[in-house]
């Protein structure tokens, strides 16, 4: 039986929508989650910044954890530099890409917007999915940075700022112009943290959609005839302050991680 961890990276806490999905098939699996909030947000950098930064930081987690396979749970991350990751290190890795396959199976009124990071809508991965998804459909994209910062102030417990979700609604409605958008594509693994208030705002004719289950899933089918063993604890791990992140103790806690620590 294998000690070795699932590792789940993110700029921040955005991929903890991704673990709770894992927790409800693997719920002892022995998990790393590593959370580069000294790097938050990935989304105002450059590509450049954020391929060096996460191909660097998954090599050393790596090293010191010995995981049987990576999730990149952060979409900016993984339409970067999700391929120089996997030339590099020699486990599986996971990916996160804009569920936009099933939003364009989804939609009826044909206009599917699309939230997520500064980075991640100007890439060149996102422009592939559409031609290959949604080409006979209308996708309007808008990079929501003030949508990551309300996420982890969120899970902090503090206020958000209502200003943020309107005014990342009503950037992708003047879009539109006169036509209805009637999906939205979560791009960002931060987002369905702020589910309610964005489904509030958009108003219950609008499905918003994300690809934490399905990104779960595929863990899971790459895990598939492996033993785990269930007396290896879990850990969370920040690159960033650790009195902020143990404000998050009772989440992981809830996720089946009781040790946090600092990488
Ligand atoms: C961010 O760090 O800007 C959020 C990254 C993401 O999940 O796309």
């Amino acid at each position: 039986m294998s000690t070795a961890p699932i590792l789940i990276f993110d700029s921040g806490v955005g991929g903890l929508t991704v673990l709770t999905e894992l927790r409800k098939i693997l719920p002892d699996a022995p998990v790393i989650f590593a959370a580069d909030q000294a790097g938050l947000p990935y989304g105002a950098k450059s590509e450049a910044e954020i391929a060096a930064r996460v191909a660097g930081l998954l090599g050393r987690m790596s090293e010191r954890y010995r995981p049987r396979l990576a999730c990149i749970a952060c979409n900016t991350a993984s339409t970067i530099a999700l391929e120089m990751v996997r030339e590099v290190l020699e486990i599986p890795i996971v990916g996160t890409v804009p569920a936009i396959k099933p939003a364009a199976a989804m939609t009826k009124s044909g206009v599917i917007g699309l939230l997520g990071t500064e980075a991640t809508i100007r890439q060149g991965y996102v422009d592939r999915l559409e031609a290959k998804f949604a080409q006979d459909k209308t996708l309007l994209r808008h990079g929501a940075p003030g949508l990551v910062r309300a996420a982890e102030a969120k899970l902090r417990g503090e206020a958000i700022d209502p200003d943020v979700i309107a005014s990342a609604v009503s950037a992708l409605r003047s879009q539109a112009g006169g036509e209805r958008i009637d999906t939205v594509v979560l791009a960002c693994t931060h987002f369905p943290l702020l589910a309610d208030e964005l489904g509030a705002a958009f108003g219950p004719d609008v499905a918003l959609i994300d690809g934490a289950q399905g990104i779960a899933r595929r863990i899971v089918a790459l895990c598939e005839g492996q033993q785990f063993d269930s007396q290896t604890p879990s850990m969370a791990v920040t690159t960033g302050p650790p009195e902020q992140f143990r404000s998050l103790a009772p989440l992981f806690a809830a996720n089946n991680i009781d040790h946090l620590d600092q990488f």
